[in-house]
């Protein structure tokens, strides 16, 4: 079997590791194709070095640029690249524009498509990523779903004959990483807080970063801690936040450099709290067993909020002490996500549908 991934961005070389690694396991034919949504080293190359990703064989080296501008430009490169490998199936990843394109480009050439992390809603039509993983999913010929959840969201959009429920690739990945670094703090988060006890904070979605007065808001909720708020810096935060003139830096804050896939593992893993707008952060901190405060009006992972293990927070309030360093949850954690073993289900499932 011949399978084509396609990968842009971020999280979609977390996602890519454990995949890459079950098809190779199996003898298959495996060719990767990054569009460069993501560009700079610590976004991308380190993410490949790290998890033994093998070098993508086609680059496109797209960039950055408006929405339209970036898929477009991804999809007339991946229209061809499609064409010239012409695999059993092409697999995309989560719900980025590299996603879109890659799905627009199959269907135009007429490859099958599978979609991994297929069936996540958050049925909030303001955000990119909605439309990039609604339209995937309907285009796509064989759905991946994480979780029952998103089982549940395909059926009812009618897609059940094409769904399948495989568990989440991350979680493979989050739980053997886990394994390797417990107890072990990243060197960027000792030389900032030895060894005392801190908040790990991540902010890049576009709700967050692109409306002013709630970044301003949103920044100075998390000054505002009574830990050290160690933040990562998204280049999307950076870039936003310099145009905007709201500083990172005061009160509690940290600014971090972007971490790899490990040192980000540990420092969650190691962190007292999380505050985030991302998915795959929220879905991490659960299975790590760290309280984690979500700051937007809602989650694709609802898993996460069961015991008070993840608390929705829709507007940056004033005060964001009492909710984000509330006491850790006793409530013991279920394993929604799957025990680890997914890329291996998702290649079971390729090969039984080729
Ligand atoms: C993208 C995804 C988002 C995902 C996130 C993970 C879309 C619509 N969004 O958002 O779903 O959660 O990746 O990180 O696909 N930039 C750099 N260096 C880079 C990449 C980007 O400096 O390597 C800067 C540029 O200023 C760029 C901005 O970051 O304009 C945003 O990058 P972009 O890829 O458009 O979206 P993300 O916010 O990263």
């Amino acid at each position: 079997m011949k399978v084509v991934s396609v990968v842009g961005a971020r999280p979609q070389f977390v996602k890519l590791a454990p995949v890459s690694a079950a098809l190779e396991d199996a003898g298959h034919d495996h060719v990767i194709v990054h569009t460069g949504q993501h560009y700079d080293s610590r976004m991308s190359d380190v993410f490949f070095e790290q998890l033994a990703i093998p070098a993508p064989a086609v680059h496109l080296g797209v960039g950055s640029g408006r929405h339209g501008a970036q898929t477009g430009r991804m999809l007339a490169e991946l229209d061809v690249v499609l064409d010239d490998q012409r695999p059993d199936w092409v697999l995309v990843y989560g719900d980025t524009n590299s996603t879109i394109a890659a799905a627009l480009a199959a269907v135009k050439v007429h490859l099958p498509l599978a979609h991994l992390e297929a069936g996540l809603r958050s049925f909030n039509r303001r955000m990119p990523e909605e439309h990039n993983r609604v339209l995937t999913d309907h285009a796509s010929d064989l759905l991946l779903a994480p979780t029952a959840l998103a089982m549940d969201n395909l059926a009812r959009e009618g897609l059940a004959g094409r769904s399948i429920l495989v568990g989440d690739v991350m979680t493979d990945i989050c739980l053997s990483v886990q394994a390797r670094v417990r107890g072990v703090r990243p060197p960027e988060v000792r030389r900032q807080v030895g060894d005392d006890p801190y908040v790990l904070a991540t902010v890049h979605r576009q709700e967050n970063t692109d409306d002013v007065d709630r970044l301003g808001r949103l920044v100075e909720a998390l000054r505002g801690l009574d830990l050290p708020v160690l933040l990562t810096a998204h280049p999307r935060l950076v870039d936003r936040s310099a145009a905007a003139g709201v500083s990172l830096t005061g009160g509690a804050l940290r600014l971090l450099p972007p971490l790899d896939y490990a040192d980000m593992v540990a420092a969650l893993d190691g962190a007292r709290a999380a505050v985030t707008d991302s998915g795959g952060l929220q879905k991490e901190a659960y299975l790590l067993g760290t309280v984690c405060t979500t700051m937007r009006s809602e989650t694709e992972w609802p898993e996460t909020l069961h015991g008070g293990w993840n608390a929705i927070v829709p507007s940056p309030p004033d005060d964001l002490n009492p909710v984000a360093l509330r006491p850790v949850p006793t409530t013991p954690r279920s394993s929604p996500f799957g025990e680890g073993f997914a890329a291996r289900d998702v290649v079971a499932a390729l090969v039984r549908r080729a």
